[in-house]
């Protein structure tokens, strides 16, 4: 069946010709000779559209239209013109109808109209669903997801939120660690406080010492005048240092006994100051490793990293990717003054199966891109990029008998975490139960160079 009509026209012998020519093409329809009958019936007829003349006794089609528009703007309005009067068509456009067809009625093309009312209606039902989903219990803050590995970050989130602990955030690039660290600040007791990020990566070496902890006048040649650093700026509220495994060694040292006393010098200054702030940090590197290769220090590692928050990757989130490219396909949509629903689903199915690399930032890029290029009102799989639509899905772990199909082991075991992950929705502990893992160890499997570039 295609859908289900409310026909409404104040001529019987018309609506008994729609119902016979709306029934051949698979459509189940109603009808009604006046509007008000037509309006009792709207709420609990479970119509997916109305079509109905414009000109009858009584209530007119056009305010018969006005009045769906305002009670039930769910369910599309397609009007029916007599030919020569298209201003009565162009008003009942202007108060909200779908569309209008002229008499005398081509049936098939209003059975394409409806078809198109029709499908109008159920991608709205869908986009609100997913919307529910997410005002339910699908966010925190500005993040979104309803997944088991994300309502784990949310207990978390909310448990360590008020407590003064330093916290460092791990997850790859684009997971949503600088979101973290600003809801984090938002729901502590600094919330009134400023929240002050720092890009450790973006930060040359030599002016890193003055940018944190500021310098006294005369410091250096340019140091015209004394300047407060960043960790004073950040007093009272929560300073986020963001790519902390960038930090050069010898600032990691500084860092630590200012982090440990509570008081910092400034560069060329000659009193400590002390300071009142809350520190969150966060790496996409492998810290660990990066301790054992000397280039971070074990001890400014323990101090940072009382509190550990790990973000799952994206691929590890099951339907949230469908939740979060809805959320951007509604923002972007309206920005780019373009009428876009949704995701097709055809087009979802790809969403899913893509390993999302990039994460979150990625999605985003992809739905951007799709939403310029779409001349749909769903987003369709051509408007993906290549290399989400031939995504070529992990599931087969162990290839055929031809040579050039077999793997190397780390990779089996990488498409083998990640089948397991699937499968369980993203719930780490269960994944990392399966497979006789610790996390930490799922964790670094994952993340490592195979999960990256594939
Ligand atoms: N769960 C989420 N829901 C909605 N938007 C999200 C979510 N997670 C991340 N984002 C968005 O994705 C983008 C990347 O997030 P963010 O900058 O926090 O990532 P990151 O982990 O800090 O990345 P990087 O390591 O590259 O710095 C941002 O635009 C952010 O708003
Ligand atoms: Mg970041």
């Amino acid at each position: 069946m295609n859908g289900r009509i409310l026909i409404v026209d104040d001529e019987r012998s018309m609506c008994e010709l729609l119902e016979t020519a709306l029934r051949l093409r698979d459509f189940e329809s109603r009808w009604y000779t006046s509007a008000d009958e037509a309006l009792l019936t709207l709420d609990d007829g479970n119509f997916d559209a109305v079509l109905t003349d414009l000109k009858m006794p009584g209530t007119t089609g056009l305010q018969l239209c006005e009045k769906i528009v305002a009670n039930r703007p769910d369910i599309p309005v397609v009007v029916m013109t007599a030919f020569g009067s298209l201003e009565t068509a162009v008003s009942a456009i202007r108060v909200g109808a779908f569309d209008f067809v002229t008499k005398p009625i081509e049936m098939d093309l209003l059975a394409i109209v409806l078809q198109r009312a029709v499908t109008h209606r159920r991608l709205q039902d869908q986009v609100k669903l997913l919307s529910e989903r997410v005002e339910q219990n699908g966010r925190f803050g500005e993040m979104i997801g309803d997944s088991p590995a994300m309502q784990d970050l949310y207990d978390q989130l909310t448990r360590v939120a008020d407590s003064e602990s330093s916290i460092l955030i791990t997850g790859e690039s684009g997971t949503g660690k600088e979101l973290v660290a600003r809801s984090l600040h938002r729901r502590s007791r600094r919330a009134k406080g400023p929240f002050v990020p720092v890009n450790c990566a973006a930060i040359p070496e030599t002016l890193l010492e003055s940018e944190l902890f500021g310098h006294a006048k005369g410091a250096f040649t340019d140091a015209r005048s004394e300047r407060k650093g960043l960790f004073q700026q950040a007093e009272h509220g929560t300073l986020f240092l963001d790519e902390i495994g960038e930090m050069p060694q010898s600032m990691q040292a500084k860092l630590l006994r200012a982090l440990e006393e509570n008081k910092l010098r400034p560069v060329g200054g000659d009193k400590e100051v002390e300071f009142d702030v809350r520190v969150l940090s966060a790496t996409n590197r492998d810290l660990e490793t990066a301790i054992e290769d000397g280039r971070f220090r074990e001890d400014l590692y323990f101090r940072l990293n009382v509190i550990q928050l790990e973000l799952p990757p994206l691929r590890a989130r099951g339907t949230d990717v469908l939740l979060i490219a809805q959320h951007y396909v509604t923002n972007l949509a309206a920005r780019a003054g373009k009428a876009i629903t949704g995701v097709s689903e055809k087009a979802a199915e790809k969403l899913l199966a893509y390993s999302w690399p990039g994460n979150v930032r990625e999605l985003r890029n992809v739905i951007e891109r799709a939403v310029a290029l779409t001349r749909y009102e769903q987003l369709a799989v051509e408007d993906l990029p290549e290399k989400v639509r031939n995504y070529r899905s992990d599931q087969v772990v162990v290839g055929g008998h031809d040579p050039a199909e077999l793997l190397p082991m780390e990779e089996v075991e990488r498409r083998y975490i990640q089948h397991v992950l699937n499968t369980v929705g993203g719930n780490k502990t269960t994944a990392s139960r399966i497979l006789g893992l610790d996390r930490k160890t799922l964790y670094r499997k994952l993340s490592s160079d195979g999960a990256a570039d594939k």
